[in-house]
């Protein structure tokens, strides 16, 4: 199958939205992702027939529900090539996954261990290790990054030592849009004994990632972001590590006894997904990654690439631009400013004529700091967007600079 970009824009409703007389540009995917007809059927589907809870009911529709979220769980599994389909955690996205290890693999370390991050890191990837930290008596520390918001890994074998117990860093910035080499950092971790985190929040969406080839410890990532709901997400853990670890939350589901004195665990998945869980959104995800499977990822690959060269070409042009990040090997995300506006009033005004990017810190204040700046305008592209679409938003922002100069 070939990459026909009018055909994917079909299967998109919310493509057709206008924001007053401006067609919708949406160029907010770092953000979250729109949903295909597809996705947006099964959620309709589920509720109108099909809606019970899960691993609990003797009843026809408790079955059919607990079949498609354990199909689900199953098709996730064989998209990023895990071993078992119960090495697959559903979560409530890529923050409740980080927090999720910080907390149970968290309770493994002891005072003195060594985390090592990222200075690129979302929030997510970087308060749930200092709160662990001060919590532990952890140390954590940080790989610098460079003017062009590329890691500075010749850093990495003095960062690396026997005290490291964990490695956690993004696969592709969410600000940035740097992708990051990250069989290198495993590999490397590796040789220390430290285990790996990878934030894939900003890379399925993009890529195909095979977490055995990568062999990678935790992989986590958020359902939204990959044409799926809200309020999921997928753990990816290798099984014994998963067993090692304690539970994360107490409550249904993730015990095999209870009494008033002492309390045994599930085994995987169950151990680590106490409460009723998203059941809609775990199944509407799996149905996001059986679309996304269908598609032609090389094809994609290649618009997204297309589209990132077009943009950053057509976005020099403008006087006074700095783009921020400008890695050798980069998503399809771009951060700028343009002298003598503010991201705010730049955003605004692209908002006026139906474009709609991000703008402010990222949730990467760090990355800010770095830069001493505020924040940027953030346009990030998914694989639906068009050449066509840059050259309005292009339009819509030199006419934003001339109205703010
Ligand atoms: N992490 C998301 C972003 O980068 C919300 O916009």
């Amino acid at each position: 199958m070939s990459f026909d970009v009018n055909n994917i824009r079909k299967q998109f409703p919310i493509l057709q939205t206008k924001i007053g007389k401006y067609p919708l540009i949406y160029f907010d995917n770092g953000a979250t992702s729109q949903k295909p007809q597809s996705v947006i059927d099964c959620i309709n589907t589920y509720y109108e027939t099909e809606n019970a809870n899960i691993h609990r009911g003797v009843h026809h529709l408790s079955q059919v529900s607990t079949e498609n979220y354990e199909e689900a769980r199953k098709t996730i599994q064989a998209y990023i090539n895990a071993k078992k389909d119960y090495e697959v955690i559903f979560t409530q996205g890529t923050t409740d996954g980080i927090n999720l290890v910080a907390s149970s693999f968290g309770k493994l370390l002891n005072a003195g261990d060594e985390i090592l991050i990222s200075q690129m890191e979302h929030h997510s990837n970087i308060v749930p290790w200092q709160m662990l930290a001060e919590e532990r008596g952890l140390v954590l520390k940080y790989i610098p990054m460079n003017e062009a918001g590329e890691l500075i890994l010749d850093q990495l074998g003095e960062l690396l030592t026997e005290k490291t117990k964990l490695v956690s860093v993004t696969h592709i910035s969410n600000a940035l849009g740097t992708i990051n080499p990250i069989a290198e950092i495993i590999e490397a971790a590796h040789k220390v004994g430290a285990k790996v985190l990878i934030d894939g929040a900003q890379s399925l969406q993009h890529m195909q990632i095979d977490v055995q080839q990568l062999d990678c410890d935790f992989l986590v990532f958020s359902g939204h972001k990959v044409f799926g709901p809200t309020g999921v997400g997928v753990l990816y853990g290798k099984e014994e590590l998963l067993n090692e670890m304690p539970p994360y939350r107490g409550g249904g589901d993730m015990i095999k006894t209870v009494t008033l004195e002492k309390t045994t665990y599930n085994g995987l998945p169950h151990k680590f997904e106490a409460g009723t869980p998203n059941i809609i959104g775990g199944i509407a995800f799996g149905k996001a990654i059986e679309w996304l499977a269908e598609q032609d990822l090389k094809g994609i690959k290649q618009h997204e690439d297309e589209l990132l060269a077009y943009a950053t070409e057509k976005l020099n042009e403008i006087e006074g631009m700095r783009i921020y990040g400008t890695a050798a090997e980069k998503g399809s995300t771009i951060s700028f400013l343009i002298e003598g506006t503010h991201p705010y009033d730049v955003g605004t005004l692209l908002n006026q004529q139906g474009v709609a990017v991000r703008t402010g810190h990222h949730c990467t204040q760090p990355i800010m700091d770095f830069y001493k700046i505020p924040g940027t305008i953030r346009a990030s592209f998914s694989f639906y967007n068009t050449k066509e679409e840059i050259d309005q938003f292009i339009i819509a922002l030199k006419k934003a600079v001339t109205m703010l100069s």
